[in-house]
């Protein structure tokens, strides 16, 4: 499983990047508007800061609006994977975009059916949303599962992205489950680097080392 950056945020994804773990990086719309800054120019910068896709969601919604938007987008960097919801007109500008070999990234995935069309249409990512499933009571986690045994029963190209990551064990379990990749906030990164017991172990073996040294 890759890792993908879930974030607008220009400091975190160069503080990501400089890890060497980051394939790639989603933004959405309140992501942006969070950080108050101009979408392009932000893409711009984020697209030159990372080889990976970059998912630049449009807030278009009829297909003709997402087609020309998405266009935009994707002229910004060949980088960009244009973000599009799973909706019908949705569906209709993924099958466009696919034809025009534009990458897509559908989202707000929250059936194991909505995947499956959207793959259909061309997709080259589904992103399931395992913490908004979660907060009202569904197993985000059994969609992941669900979704990856579709797709390859039916050996299936669209790459799983396991999205709205609130905590380490979602990435554990999506990697388990077969999810292709986990976009995860900065937050969770750090996070994932951490242990308690490799604090604490580098804290004994400094006090150690400089004791040995008197
Ligand atoms: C994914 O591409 C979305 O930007 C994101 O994961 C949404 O997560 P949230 O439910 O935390 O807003």
């Amino acid at each position: 499983m890759k890792f993908f950056i879930d974030t607008a945020n220009i400091e975190d994804i160069r503080e990501a990047n400089a890890l060497g773990i980051l394939a790639g990086v989603t933004t959405n719309p309140s992501l942006v508007a969070k950080e108050g800054v101009s979408f392009h120019e932000r893409l711009k910068e984020i697209t030159a800061e990372v080889e990976g896709s970059v998912s630049a969601e449009v807030i278009s919604e009829d297909a003709e609006g997402m087609i020309e938007e998405g266009k935009e987008l994707a002229a910004i960097a060949p980088n960009i994977t244009v973000k599009v919801p799973m909706t019908m007109e949705g569906l209709k500008a993924v099958k466009a975009f696919s034809d025009l070999n534009i990458k897509t990234n559908v989202t707000l995935i929250f059936s194991a059916n909505q995947a499956l069309l959207a793959a259909r249409a061309g997709a080259t990512y589904v992103s399931p949303f395992l913490g908004r499933l979660d907060d009202i009571g569904q197993n985000g986690m059994e969609l992941v599962a669900q979704i990856a045994q579709i797709f390859d029963t039916h050996a299936i190209e669209t790459e799983i992205i396991a999205a709205s990551i609130r905590h380490p064990i979602h990435v554990t379990e999506a990697a388990t489950y077969g999810a292709h990749i986990a976009t995860v906030p900065f937050k969770v990164l750090s996070q994932l680097v951490k242990h308690p017991l490799t604090d604490q172990g580098i804290k004994k073996f400094l006090a150690d080392w400089n004791d040995s040294q008197k």
